[in-house]
Order: structure tokens, then sequence, then C-alpha cells
């Protein structure tokens, strides 16, 4: 059907275009690896489960479900070189299995635009936060203003849709402009700016007096408060940190050179990605605790801490202005990864152009993250299952949606495809290849079912 899809010589190439060099594609995956999930959620995420017991299950998950996970999905769609559906849907014929399993990439492109609708309106409260940044609105006060401030803000509905609206925009903007010149662009210099940027905050963190309580909260197990909704919630995590379950490193990986070595890009970004999750850890739990706040604040936790810092120290405006900036940008390279599958589908499957993929694509995602910014305000009580919409939408996607795609991911990859596929495409049937395919064959799966399980009562 597509001239430049059909297989020659067993090498497919993506309609798409393809990453112009190895760096290009471990930016893209970073880019959207590193957002607000590093910076605004794992704080408070961390905070609500006690700490350091939570921590340190995540970052097990992150190591042992997530990278496996991440190097399945990666390889799957370079394989398949096509949209996350079609591409399991190819595969899985291919692999002597059925067409079927194009059910996962369907229910990613789902999540991804469930997500996003979410992520959407905390994107724009970081705009918002631009803004009062630049005016000074949190220089020289105290924490009680400062909470007010994001109280008044979210409390009205008109600012929190205005800014889920421009967030939108812009992201509609660079999705419509294409893989080359619009995804690759934005991320090059965010992810080292922003980790200068933290390393500095971590300076400031350390002169509260309050660095060690923090670093003994993120790290210090108190097993006892671990319960299977924590784990749950540590493993919901790191599907989310890491961008994976949801076919957005597929369909990625479909852009990427057949050269590149999976493990090494994939190693990369994990590094990178969890760097920054537990420095945003370090900066704000020492806050938290100079301050008198609860780090079981919930969402609002980053920004009641931030600020209050940058308020009291010299150059804080510029400083805190620059951090917003630089938070809006990575907010902005995740929200890109979030709608490449659903848009990469419209243009493969209905033949739309991008610009109109993103369009209708973007348009959905507003109308439904309606429901997320409406919930700080007006529908603020309307509350079932585990809170208001926004959690609602939070909660399924990433404790239930993007752990049962990270499961039939990489059960694809282990038991599906044979092993001289994985072996090509992970370059070798080395040592590395025998640890990635006995995780991704036993330990991912049963981890994943086991923490599900538990954690819906089942056994
Ligand atoms: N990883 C992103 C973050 O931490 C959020 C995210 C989840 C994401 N799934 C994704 C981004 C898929 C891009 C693609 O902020």
């Amino acid at each position: 059907m597509l001239s430049n899809q059909t297989n020659d010589g067993g090498k497919r190439t993506s309609l798409h275009g393809h990453w112009s060099s190895r760096m290009a594609f471990i930016l893209a995956v970073t880019g959207s690896a590193v957002g607000l999930g590093n910076i605004w959620k794992f704080p408070y995420i961390a905070g609500q489960n006690g700490g350091g017991a939570f921590v340190l299950v995540y970052l097990l998950c992150v190591v042992l479900i997530g990278m496996p996970v991440m190097m399945s999905e990666i390889l799957i769609g370079r394989r398949g070189r096509r949209n996350p559906v079609a591409t399991m849907q190819l595969l899985g014929k291919e692999e002597g299995s059925t067409g079927a399993w194009k059910w996962v990439g369907v229910i990613g492109v789902l999540a991804g635009i469930l997500i996003l609708s979410y992520y959407s309106v905390v994107a724009g409260w970081v705009l918002t936060y631009v803004v009062k940044s630049v005016t000074g609105t949190f220089t020289g006060q105290s924490a009680e203003v400062v909470s007010a401030v994001f109280n008044q803000f979210t409390g009205s509905w008109k600012s929190v849709v205005a800014a889920h609206t421009i967030f939108m925009a812009l992201t509609v903007f660079v999705v419509a402009r294409g893989v080359e010149r619009g995804l690759e662009q934005a991320v090059r210099f965010m992810v080292p700016a922003l980790l200068l940027l933290m390393l500095a905050l971590l300076g400031y963190a350390i002169s509260t007096g309050h660095f060690m309580e923090g670093v003994a909260f993120m790290f210090t197990p108190d097993w006892g408060k671990l319960g299977w909704n924590s784990v749950l919630a540590a493993l919901g995590q790191a599907f989310f940190t890491l961008s994976i379950g949801m076919g957005a490193v597929m369909a990625y990986g479909a852009y990427l050179p057949e050269e590149t070595s999976i493990t090494g890009a994939s190693a990369a970004v994990v590094v990178a990605d969890t760097s920054i999750a537990i420095l945003a850890g370090l900066v704000i739990f020492p806050l938290v605790f100079a301050n008198n706040l609860s780090p079981a604040e919930g969402p609002g936790l980053v920004f009641h801490t931030l600020p209050l810092a940058f308020g009291q120290m010299s150059g804080g405006v510029l400083f805190s202005t620059v951090f917003f900036v630089l938070l809006s940008f990575a907010a902005w390279t995740s929200a890109l990864g979030l709608v490449e599958p659903a848009v990469a589908w419209l243009v493969e499957h209905f033949h739309k152009t991008r610009a109109q993929a993103a369009v209708i694509i973007g348009t959905l995602i507003w109308f439904i993250g309606l429901g997320s910014a409406l919930s700080f305000n007006v529908l603020g009580d309307v509350r079932f299952l585990n809170g208001t919409i926004f959690d609602n939408v939070d909660y399924v996607t990433s404790n239930v949606m993007l752990p049962v795609g990270g499961l039939l991911i990489v059960v694809f990859a282990g038991w599906i495809m044979c092993r001289n596929s994985t072996a090509e495409e992970l370059g070798s049937a080395g040592t590395l290849y025998r640890i990635w395919r006995v995780l991704a064959r036993y330990l991912a799966p049963i981890g994943i079912l086991m923490v599900l399980g538990k954690a819906v009562g089942l056994f």
C-alpha cells in the first residue's frame, strides 16, 4: 500500500522520516521521559506514600521492570516501523501469533490521550507560574501566602482552563510540524539545562539546614508503612516517568536507525530520568521540612515549596522564571510523546496530514481535559473512587493502563517474538541479551501481575 513501507530486503522504513542521529533519538526519548513526572509528580507521590520504602521500590521497578519494558518497546517499534497499532498487528502476524495484538496499540493510544488530558492542565499551571515568577509574586512571601496563591489560582476555573488551552495549542503546533523539525529541536538544550538548575537548587536545599531530614525521609525505608497500594503507585510512577507502557517509546523507536544500540539508548534515558527525579526529591523535601509543610500535600506540593524557596533567595525572580520556563519545555516535549501514537495512527490509518491529525487529537484531548481542569474548582465536589475526576484519570492511567500495557508489551517481546527477531534487534545474543530475556520473560511479567493482583486483593 505505502511504497516506502514495503519489506525490501527485510528492512522497513518509516513513513514519517528518521532521527538524524543516535543522539537525536536519545534526546527525544529523554525529552518525553523527563517531564512533570519527575519534578511535579514524583515528589508528591513519594510524599503521599511515606517516602523511603516507596522510593526504594520505585527504583527497583525502574531497573528490573522499566528497563526491560523500555527495551522491548523500542525493539518492537523499530522492527515494525509503523504506528503502535499497525506495528503490533503486523508483528503479531509475522511472529506467528495474531493481529489482535493491535489492541495493545489501541489501549496505548487511549492512554496517551487520557494522560495528556490532565497533564496539560498541570502544564498550564507551570506556564502560569512563569508569569507569576516574572512579576515577582513570590518575592519575600511566607509559606501561607505562597500556598494561598496556588489555591486561589487553581480555584479559578477560567485561569486554569485558559492555561490548559494555551498549553494544548503549543503542543498541537509542534506536533503538526513533524518529526525532524518539530520534536528534535525542542529537546536539545532542555535536559542539560534542567539538570544544571536542579543542581543549583540542591545547593539552596542544603543551605536550609534541613537537608538531612529530606534525605532521611527519602531513603530511610519504613517497610511497615508500605502497603500494596503504595507498591502499585511505585510501579505506576516507574511506567509514567519513563513514558513506557503505552506505545510512545514504540512510536519513537519506529524512527530509529538500524545501527543504534537499543540497550545503550535505554540505559542513557533511564539514568537521566531517574537522576532528575531523585534530584527533585532532594530539593523539595528539605524545603518541606524547613517550612513546616506536609510532605503528603498532594498535587500542589511543588507549587507550594519551590516558589517559597525562590522568593527567599537573591536573584530569585530570575531563577524562578528560568526554572518554570525549563519545566514548561520539559512538559512540552513530554506532551509531544503522549500524542505521537495517536497522531501517527491517524496519519497512517485514516490518511490525514500530520497537521490535521494534530488538530483533531489536540481538540479531543483539550475537551477531555476540561474534566481535570474543573476538578480544582467548580467540579471539586464531584468525587468517586480515588477522589476528583483529575485524581481518577491519573490513577487509572498510571496504575492500570500503563502496567497492563507494559505487561502485554513485555510478554509479546519475551514470549511471542522468536529469539532470532529480538536478538537481531538487540544486536547480539550475549550476556546483556540473556539478562534482558530473563527479565522480559519472567521477572517483569510476574512482578507486574503480582503488584496488580495484590493491589486489587486478588490473592
Ligand atoms: N514521562 C512523562 C513525565 O514524566 C509523562 C509521560 C507518561 C509520557 N507517558 C508518556 C510522556 C508517554 C511521553 C510519552 O512527565
